[in-house]
């Protein structure tokens, strides 16, 4: 059936048991889980119930989980955090140039009140070196924000080495897993993080919810304020069905990650080899680094992919690594930051397979992007 939907970094839809999750709660759980009468304590049940399945995904404890509405609410509650620390913690906010703008806006909001900020560049081949990371710190470093895997290539980053260089400083460490939970086994222990972001709808769960891990020790100064929900850590009436959602979501994935992972892998492969039979001059973005095991970026280089996906919209979807504007073209931040060219940026496309691709839809995506690709070069 088409479009054939290869961009699960962007979006997954819900799956049918999160659904029914969410309806189950909507229908009959439908309290404000604050209240202290029966209605209020069944959805406050449910509420627990979900945080409790969210916080096993990543082997965290429940208390150490706070519902918010997404990725970027959690990546700014950590970033804004910051101020809140006391004054020996220092000042100095290291976060790698090739975070998602939830990160980056914010570490630019941070510097124009007086945070200092350092942006780790990456190596050619998109990692940010723990040598980096040492390169940058200061004795009033505070805070090291570096993703777990970056959403445009799929490429992971060393965030345990990381860790463990930065803590015995005692230096928090902050992690986006938005594109990484649920793809791959997380564990907050080995990672030995301070905060990590999860976002519900790159999961599986509905959009408007996420979470965010805060370890038991690390300092926190809530975002939102209000009402004394979550603790007292993140103001705002719960939304449970949304949570249930989140929550069946990450019970679901728990239990064939390792399975779904092979078999993402195998197809991604797949559609690896057929592309380069296809385009003779193919670059893969990460080319020998770990990447997420769904995850291919490539660039079709000397091909304005934008034109390219143009003539295939009805058949697939899929993400561009440069956007024109107007008559200029911007290459996405994360390429630029890896020193990719224009001509190469501008052939980028990011295919990212998720737990409904078949063998049947990555050959049909190669078919119709053989035969566009000889239309193109005629
Ligand atoms: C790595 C990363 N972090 C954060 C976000 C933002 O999450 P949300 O859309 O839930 O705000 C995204 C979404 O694209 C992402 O890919």
């Amino acid at each position: 059936m088409y479009p054939i939907y290869l961009d699960f970094n962007a979006t997954t839809p819900c799956l049918p048991e999160v659904i029914d999750a969410m309806v189950g709660v909507w229908r009959n759980h439908w309290g404000n889980a604050s209240s202290s009468h029966l209605m209020g304590l069944k959805a406050k049940a449910c509420l627990e119930e979900a945080r409790m399945r969210v916080s096993s995904l990543m082997n965290a404890s429940s208390d150490e989980l706070i519902f918010t509405s997404g990725g970027t609410e959690s990546n700014n509650t950590v970033l804004f955090n910051l101020l809140g620390l006391s004054a020996s913690m220092g000042r100095h906010l290291i976060v790698s140039e090739i975070e998602h703008p939830s990160v980056l806006n914010a570490a630019i909001r941070l510097m124009e009140q007086g945070v200092s900020v350092d942006f780790a560049r990456v190596n050619s081949a998109g990692v940010v070196t723990c040598e980096e990371i040492q390169r940058l710190l200061r004795p009033n470093t505070a805070l090291v924000s570096v993703m777990l895997a970056n959403n445009e290539t799929g490429i992971m980053q060393p965030v345990s080495e990381i860790a463990r260089l930065v803590k015995p400083r005692g230096i928090l460490v902050h992690t986006d897993a938005a594109q990484a939970l649920g793809k791959i086994p997380i564990n907050v222990r080995e990672l030995q993080v301070d905060y990590l972001t999860l976002a519900g709808h790159k999961l599986y769960a509905p959009k408007g919810i996420g979470a965010l891990f805060v370890a038991k020790d690390a300092p926190f100064t809530p975002f939102l304020l209000g009402g004394g929900q979550e603790k007292g850590r993140r103001a705002g009436t719960e939304a449970v069905a949304l949570a249930a959602g989140l929550g069946r979501a990450c019970e679901l994935l728990s239990k064939d990650i390792d399975r779904e992972m092979k078999r993402q892998e195998a197809l991604k492969e797949r559609l690896w080899q057929g592309l380069q039979q296809i385009w003779p001059h193919l670059r893969r973005h990460g080319q020998g680094q770990a990447t997420l095991p769904n995850t291919l970026s490539v660039s079709f280089v000397g091909v304005n992919a934008t034109g390219l996906l143009a003539r295939c919209e009805k058949e697939f979807c899929v993400s561009t690594g440069a956007a024109c504007h107007d008559r200029s073209v911007r290459i996405s931040h994360v390429l630029a930051a890896m020193g990719v060219g224009q001509e190469v940026a501008q052939g980028t496309v990011r295919f990212s397979l998720g737990r409904t691709t078949t063998e049947d839809q990555i050959d049909a995506v190669l078919a119709i992007l053989g035969q566009q690709l000889k239309e193109v070069s005629n």
